[in-house]
């Protein structure tokens, strides 16, 4: 066998710190010197540096092949929810999962699994995925890379002749955009075992009125059940979960660094506001007799601004996304608005700080500006989630055995990951992308720096395998 598997073979069992020289009669130490040819308490020597060798082309065909299962033209892709084209992207997964010797299970909402078995399968496993689905009009690499490089991580580790103690699992979530029924990364929320969701779906509907179960049905799940906890798991479901994904920002290329290192995921919290005067002639009621709810609105709008620059953190943003005028016309007062809020932070009091402001304000504008503040409501308030001090070690030590650069970043969007922690260690691989462009057709990631993403996800779950 060549040098590349016998670097494997010896790095694996350096980081773990087994027994090298003394293990001579050890039973995994004579099948890795069997299938490797070399034996393992040789010292290693400078040549056995790590090439896991990723079939880029392969994995690019796939990449260039799933885009194509979309409903707007290419270089767009659009995949919504338990469309056909999703149902026919699904198919596409689970066929790749077979291929690659993976036993594959669906849940009740199509969250997919597909499980390599380890030598020891009743620890814990280790996990790795992302989602396929796409808003309108987006690109072909946001979560695909972290679904089709995840299997070919897998497909890395076979080659290389390795032999998992934890089973390796790869998940392909279902709807992480909220584009069908407005709730984000739904498969991974109820795997985390949101109760809310599970009651919240009952009732969900998409812009057609078709109900989420009906979606559901249509596309081969939930099929007999209005019961969805069975897709709830168990904290301590998985010893780990990692999510390989394109930054969708633009650091790592701006500084030609070819791995982040995900310490921590920013969590937003996303509020709507309804402001109710009483409207009236642009020209007939002056302006000590108004109550502009437009003015109410831009006041709270430059109000968000200044709360978030206050946090004094360059982690805390806040936007606001939303401004409607109603009736929306130029010789109307505004007699209504509406107002949707998304405010976002790695540290979760910091930014329920500035919520909380934002609550305060709303009150004291209506009461200055004599407006009603008709709504005020936190959509969602999702908790941060820092990532595990031993999964970015072993990220860490994959990069450099890899010799590839690395740097530790937050991650400012969120992605399954950030509920994936509520029931199992985390962390988050991100690779450069064109000008950190996403959600647009121009979103673009090199094969190469795929291909690195790939075998830093590879070796990170052999380690992790191992421990
Ligand atoms: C949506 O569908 C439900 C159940 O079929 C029906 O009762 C309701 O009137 C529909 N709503 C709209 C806005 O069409
Ligand atoms: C490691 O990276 C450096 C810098 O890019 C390069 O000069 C060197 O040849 C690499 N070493 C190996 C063994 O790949
Ligand atoms: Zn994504």
């Amino acid at each position: 066998m060549d040098t590349k598997l016998r670097g494997f073979v010896l790095s694996v069992y350096i980081v773990f710190g087994l027994p090298v020289i003394t293990a001579h009669n050890d039973p995994s130490n004579k099948i890795m010197e069997d299938f490797s040819g070399y034996p393992i308490h040789e010292p290693q020597s400078q040549d056995s540096l790590l090439s896991l060798s990723v079939d880029s082309e392969g994995l690019q065909k796939q990449i260039d092949e799933l885009s194509t299962l979309s409903e707007t033209p290419a270089p767009s892709v659009t995949r919504i929810l338990y469309s056909e084209k999703d149902v026919l992207a699904r198919r596409f997964i689970k066929n790749l999962m077979g291929l690659s010797g993976l036993s594959v299970r669906e849940d009740a909402v199509g969250n997919i699994f597909g499980r390599w078995d380890g030598d020891e399968p009743e620890l814990a496993p280790v996990s790795t995925g992302s989602h396929i689905d796409a808003i309108p009009y987006s690109g072909k690499y946001d979560g695909v890379i972290g679904v089709l490089g995840a299997i070919e991580a897998i497909n890395v580790l076979k080659r290389s002749g390795f032999k998992p103690k934890r089973s390796l699992e790869v998940i392909m979530f279902t709807s992480e955009e909220p584009t069908r029924f407005g709730i984000s990364c739904l498969g991974s929320r109820l795997l985390a075992g949101s109760k809310e969701l599970a009651e919240l779906l009952k009732k969900t509907v998409d812009s057609q009125n078709i109900s989420f179960f009906d979606a559901a049905r249509f596309a081969g799940y939930a099929n007999h059940l209005q019961d969805l906890t069975s897709v709830f798991l168990e904290k301590g479901s998985y010893s780990a979960f990692i999510e390989l994904h394109i930054e969708q920002g633009p650091i790592l290329e701006e500084e030609a660094t070819s791995i982040g290192v995900v310490t921590a995921i920013a969590a937003p919290a996303s509020i709507k506001v309804d402001f109710e005067g009483s409207g009236g002639h642009a020209g007939a009621v002056l302006m000590p007799m108004r109550n502009d709810a437009g003015l109410a609105a831009a006041e709270l709008a430059l109000a968000v601004e200044k709360f978030v620059l206050e946090s004094g953190s360059i982690d805390t943003v806040g936007t606001v996304g939303i401004l409607e005028l109603h009736p929306g016309a130029i010789n109307s007062i505004p007699s209504k608005s509406h107002l949707e809020i998304d405010t976002r932070d790695i540290d979760e009091k910091r930014r329920n700080v500035v919520i909380e402001k934002i609550h305060q304000s709303a009150l004291s504008i209506s009461e200055n500006r004599g407006v009603k503040l008709s709504e005020f409501k936190i959509v969602n308030q999702d908790p941060p989630a820092l990532s595990d001090d031993l999964i970015t070690m072993a990220m860490e030590s994959a990069c450099q055995e890899l010799n590839l650069t690395f740097r530790k970043m937050i991650s400012r969007a969120y992605h399954d990951s950030l509920f994936m922690a509520r029931i199992s260690p985390m962390g988050m691989i991100f690779i450069p992308c064109y000008k950190g462009y996403s959600h647009k057709p121009e979103e673009f990631a090199a094969i190469e720096d795929i291909a690195n993403g790939v075998r830093v996800l590879a070796l990170t779950l052999a380690k992790l395998s191992l421990a």
